[in-house]
């Protein structure tokens, strides 16, 4: 074939395939032609075939025309697809009908369930006194959560009665206080930590649930004693009841604390006249604390000789009660909305 026959065949190609192109009523016929013309195996393509038959010097030219009918169609295409899309488009939104008078969905906001926000309330107080925020595993080994605390091994709180098993052998935790070694054990002294975490204990009633929350505070530095403890657990207790609100600190045992208190704000309902609520006492408790004991500074590696420390343990939906004058625990997790609103 001369290279004059193949341009005018190309110039015959062209017309045809931009013809086809603009014949197209749909996607699926464009589709078609762009096959027919432009595809790997399509008319187009089949012109290079004839590359063979051509003179040397003729080949290059061969290519720039098929080159430039190749952008020539593939510019008409873009320009078809387009103008069928957009008719496409204008059907569509012409039979949509619009009622502008419906009224609109009002988007449901989401908020702090009252215990998390009991939790950064609290959170929010150490922090601002320089208490970092530490944490410790839900299932935790028989060690952490007792013998690193100085549990007698035939402590009652080692029963059955009050931990949950788990079948490899370890526990669920029944209070925050394994973090304390945790947290020694990872940390050099001075420590200053306030550990938040889900607990669990065999309990259940209107004011014990079987899961439940609290929050350990943990400070060792060089000659604390009970004082500090008092000092810090007052500013807590104001900043969160008020900034009256008085505290005591009466004795009490904890295997891991020496000497155990057992702290009580003065009762927030009847200004200590004496109410229900604080059993005509004037006195609420609301947390245990204490000396760390030097056992389990020397478990934790840290020398009691050199070191002291103190720690308390709350609990956070025992404070979101006292709080909001809460009166049956299991409310916290119901996710009744009729409850949970009051506190969005
Ligand atoms: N872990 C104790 C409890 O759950 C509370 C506590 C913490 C007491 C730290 C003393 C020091 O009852």
């Amino acid at each position: 074939m001369s290279s004059d026959l193949v341009w005018s065949k190309l110039q015959e190609l062209l017309a045809e395939g931009v013809q086809s192109f603009k014949d197209a009523k749909d996607e699926d016929a464009l589709t078609h032609a762009q096959k027919r013309f432009l595809g790997r195996k399509g008319s187009v393509q089949a012109y290079m075939q004839h590359m063979k038959e051509l003179a040397p010097e003729e080949r290059p030219k061969l290519g720039a025309l098929v080159n430039e009918v190749r952008t020539k169609l593939e510019k008409t295409f873009a320009d078809v697809e387009q103008k069928i899309r957009d008719a496409k488009l204008a059907a569509d939104l012409k039979q949509r009908k619009v009622d502008l008078t419906l009224p609109g969905r009002t988007p449901t906001l989401g908020a702090e369930h009252p215990l998390q926000k009991t939790q950064r309330q609290i959170e929010d107080i150490f922090l601002q006194m320089g208490f970092e925020i530490a944490q410790g595993p839900q299932s935790e080994w028989d060690y952490f959560n007792f013998e690193a605390l100085n549990f007698p091994a035939d402590h009652p709180a080692r029963d059955m009665q009050d931990t949950l098993m788990l079948e490899n052998g370890s526990l669920l935790r029944t209070h925050t206080s394994p973090v304390q070694v945790r947290t020694m054990l990872c940390y050099e002294p001075p420590i200053r930590i306030i550990a938040p975490g889900t607990v669990y204990r065999r309990d259940d009633d209107v004011t014990h649930s079987p899961m439940f929350h609290q929050i350990e505070g943990l400070h060792i530095e060089k000659g604390l004693n009970l004082t500090h403890l008092r000092g810090i657990l007052e500013l807590f207790a104001q900043s969160l009841f008020g900034k009256n609100t008085k505290i005591r600190l009466r004795p009490s045992f904890f295997p891991f604390t020496e000497p155990s208190v057992e702290v009580d704000i003065a009762c927030i309902f009847c200004g200590q006249k004496g109410c229900r609520l604080c059993k005509q006492t004037g006195w609420i408790e609301i947390l245990g604390a204490g000396m760390v004991d030097p056992n389990v500074l020397r478990e934790g590696h840290i020398d009691p000789e050199i070191w002291s420390g103190w720690a308390f343990g709350v609990g956070i939906e025992r404070v979101a009660m006292l709080l909001h004058g809460i009166s049956d625990i299991r409310l916290f997790f119901e996710s009744d909305l009729r409850f949970l609103k009051q506190f969005a």
